[in-house]
């Protein structure tokens, strides 16, 4: 039975960020089911979900209160155009989503992925301008190591080149910040001494090009796809102060921190920042169903607004914008928030992951243990005192996956990095469970040849 499914995997389906080659002889990880923190394959065994499902599992798998929203929905109405058209869920949250949000965040457009959330904002920019008076603010500016997703759009404005390299001839321009990677800090400087000195090259850049510039797009606190770089909140203050003074749009990506993750329920709290425009998906729905929304302000959703003959409607819109499932999953996913609490019961998980990996900072081959919120990063290298990083051919990670799947856990190294994506219903026990596994991995000489030590 596992034997043919495995076979017919191999005949039909072609995975996602996946070299099909490495599974010629090689089952995939086959899922049957899933509870709270738990993946579980055919034959019954566990597996810890420490990456949520690629960041998107927020309380858990399966959690009762979401699947009740979810069941009570698909009784009444499965999915309906919501152009000219709309429905409960749909409504209630968008007020939901409104009330969370910093203003003068007011108004919520519906896709129903992370890509189409960011590349929305970036459309609806560019036509606010031209159809506000500035036609010439037609250029957007992103981060190096930044990810917004895989689309065209949306690839244009990524730093992260082994993802999208082979398309560089059709993207379009934008302009390109050093990514704020404090371990490898592009201005020299050291965390101590840090007067965010990489914010310079933005400095010249306004000075030269600002009144060209329509939107600058950046993730909050983390670059995650980009090798799980956390940085300074004031970071992000200084960017976000430089970028709304010269009056260019604020884009802020949470597709991947919104939610929790962070410590907070948005990662623009931590730096007291408010954007023209913000980007959920993943954790909207609790991570159980595909959604996004891009959230705005009135004065964006007013330079839409008017007769029809005037032309300013934004013609975008997806087959499943606003699905009522999902909505009513993200309604359910949020009303656990509020009954159990669960921001407030983050920073005693968060601490305990703190002094759960202490002990890899000492590892000859962790040149940098990384954390914010429930995240976790570890940066391997050859060689910590040069910070010497492992060659991509090395791929140091797919050894690390592998055995991290004998020991129950789910570990996805993006490059040279480690992971953990917790789940906010993760206990302390459960923290030290997952630690103990990843240490039986991460902590193996056997894993890192080569190294100097
Ligand atoms: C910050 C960020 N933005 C956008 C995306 C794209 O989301 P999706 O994969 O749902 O298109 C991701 C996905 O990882 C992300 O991390």
């Amino acid at each position: 039975m596992d034997n043919d499914l495995q076979a017919k995997d191999r005949q039909y389906l072609w995975h996602p960020y996946t070299q099909m080659h490495d599974y010629a002889s090689r089952d995939l990880l086959c899922i049957e089911r899933a509870e709270g923190l738990f993946l579980y394959d055919r034959a019954g065994r566990p597996y810890y979900d420490t990456i949520s499902s690629w960041w998107c599992i927020v309380h858990g798998h399966n959690h009762p209160t979401i699947m009740a929203a979810i069941r009570s929905q698909l009784a009444r109405l499965d999915q309906v155009l919501l152009a000219g058209v709309t429905h409960e869920p749909a409504i209630l949250l968008a007020e939901k989503l409104v009330q969370l949000t910093p203003p003068p965040l007011t108004k919520v457009f519906y896709s129903d992925n992370g890509s189409t959330a960011c590349e929305i904002a970036v459309k609806m920019s560019i036509q606010y301008w031209r159809q506000s008076g500035h036609p010439e603010r037609t250029k957007m500016v992103a981060l190096t190591r930044g990810y917004h997703g895989d689309t065209i759009g949306t690839m244009s404005l990524g730093g992260v080149p082994e993802f999208h390299q082979a398309f560089s001839g059709m993207l379009f321009e934008s302009y390109r910040l050093p990514s704020p990677y404090c371990y490898r800090c592009p201005a020299g400087q050291h965390p101590a001494s840090c007067g965010c000195e990489c914010l310079a090259a933005y400095e010249a850049l306004l000075a030269a090009h600002g009144h060209e510039i329509a939107a600058l797009i950046v993730e909050p606190l983390i670059q995650a796809a980009g090798g799980m770089i956390i940085y300074p909140a004031s970071y992000l203050a200084r960017l976000a102060a430089m970028t709304q003074a010269h009056g260019i749009h604020l884009i802020l990506d949470e597709v991947a921190t919104g939610f929790g993750r962070t410590g907070t329920m948005f990662a623009l709290e931590q730096a007291g920042v408010s954007p023209d425009f913000l980007c959920l998906s993943k954790g909207l729905t609790g991570g159980c169903l595909p959604m996004a929304a891009t959230l705005t302000t009135e004065e964006i959703y007013q330079a839409f607004y008017g007769d029809y003959a005037a032309g300013r409607t934004f013609f975008h819109g997806h087959t499943f914008t606003g699905n009522p499932i999902a909505a009513a999953a993200a309604l359910g996913s949020l009303r656990v928030f509020a009954e159990e609490r669960v921001l407030a019961g983050l920073p005693d998980k968060i601490a305990h992951l703190r002094r759960c990996l202490a002990r890899f900072a000492d590892l000859p081959w962790v040149g940098e243990v990384r954390q914010l919120g429930l995240i976790a990063a570890l940066e391997l290298v050859k060689d910590k005192e040069g910070k010497t990083p492992f060659a991509a051919e090395e791929r140091v990670g797919w050894p690390i996956y592998l055995e991290g799947l004998k020991q129950g856990i789910v570990l996805r190294p993006l490059g040279n990095v480690v992971y953990l994506w917790l789940p906010l219903s993760v206990t302390m026990e459960a923290i030290d469970e997952i630690t103990g596994r990843m240490w039986q991995v991460a902590g193996d000489p056997a894993n890192f040849p080569g190294v100097v030590c």
